[in-house]
């Protein structure tokens, strides 16, 4: 069985829920406390043994691009400032990881976005990571997913227990249950009423998928939204092979999402060992005022 070696990040989206931050900078840029979101994807990825990165962005996200490559001028200022430790950190993003543009040129929905990675997939398996969706876990979430990929073969999709209310949301899997925390998807279903619902289980973003995913995007017509859906084209290929969903271990913030946002940095600067003793008294404080 061929090892998942690329991941395919689409940035290609219009980000309106965090509008108006979103307007000029990519979402992807923003930070969660001194990293922007899409840094901790390509780590994740690196974490996991991915080797390639391939982006499907759109024009108004070069600035994704900018940060993995080499500034010379910041890092000529920071060598003759003698800011040694900072230099090794901008230094080390650019070495992070290999990474392959592909423009999507119209939004057409995340299912365009993934089709437009075939001309560089060829007949691998690959990850797909939605730089939305940040998990914090031990091991990382992705990595969890390859694990799940090389012991059944088969594509699989992380989900988590969801809120009734909110379950309009997501993509939700019909499941059969496997193991602890393992299901084979019997179908999907993207954006259900709650009374349409056939779980709880939301995918979230991230994905195993295998190539034949991209012979069913190239089918099936356009969906909710008139977006080509990703979760419709699971369902096709969940009628006649084996999909699988993963309750990963982690907590996850939809980072995409103007409350989720702020989850993010609140916890992230929470683990941060040079600010959580601060930090925490800062929020223990103001908390104590409301
Ligand atoms: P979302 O559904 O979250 O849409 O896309 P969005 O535009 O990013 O954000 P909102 O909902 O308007 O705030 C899920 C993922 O699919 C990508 C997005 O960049 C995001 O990573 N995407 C979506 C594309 O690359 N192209 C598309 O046409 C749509």
């Amino acid at each position: 069985m061929k090892k998942v070696k690329k991941a395919v990040i689409p940035v290609a989206g219009l980000g309106t829920r965090i509008l108006p931050a979103s307007k000029s900078v990519p979402k992807e840029m923003l930070p969660v406390v001194d990293k922007p979101l899409i840094q901790y994807i390509v780590e994740e990825c690196l974490a996991s043994g991915i080797e390639d990165i391939i982006l499907i962005t759109r024009q108004g996200k070069e600035a994704i691009e900018n940060h993995f490559d080499t500034d010379f001028e910041l890092e000529t200022v920071l060598e003759q400032k003698g800011k040694r430790e900072i230099l090794a950190i901008v230094k080390d993003i650019v070495q992070m990881m290999n990474i392959i543009s592909v423009r999507q040129k119209h939004p057409l929905g995340l299912g365009h976005a993934i089709l437009c990675a075939k001309p560089l997939i060829f007949d691998e398996p690959f990850a797909v990571l939605l730089p939305d969706d940040l998990v914090d876990s031990e091991e990382p979430c992705i990595g969890q997913l390859i694990e799940v990929f090389e012991e059944t073969g088969a594509p699989v999709v992380a989900v988590e227990r969801v809120p009734k209310e909110e379950i309009f949301r997501y993509g939700v899997v019909n499941p059969e249950p496997i193991r602890e925390n393992l299901y084979r998807a019997r179908s999907f279903i993207e954006k259900p009423a709650i009374d349409e619902a056939p779980s709880d289980l939301g995918i979230i973003g991230r994905y195993i998928l295998t190539p034949e995913i991209f012979n069913i995007l190239e089918r099936i017509p356009f969906g909710r939204g008139g977006e080509l859906q990703l979760t419709d084209a699971l369902n096709r290929f969940a009628k006649m092979n084996s999909v699988y969903a993963y309750t990963f271990k982690g907590k996850r913030y939809d980072a995409g999402d103007k409350l989720g946002y702020l989850k993010a940095n609140v916890a992230y600067g929470l683990k941060d060992p040079k600010l959580k003793k601060k930090f925490k008294a800062f929020l223990k404080e103001i908390v104590g005022k409301e």
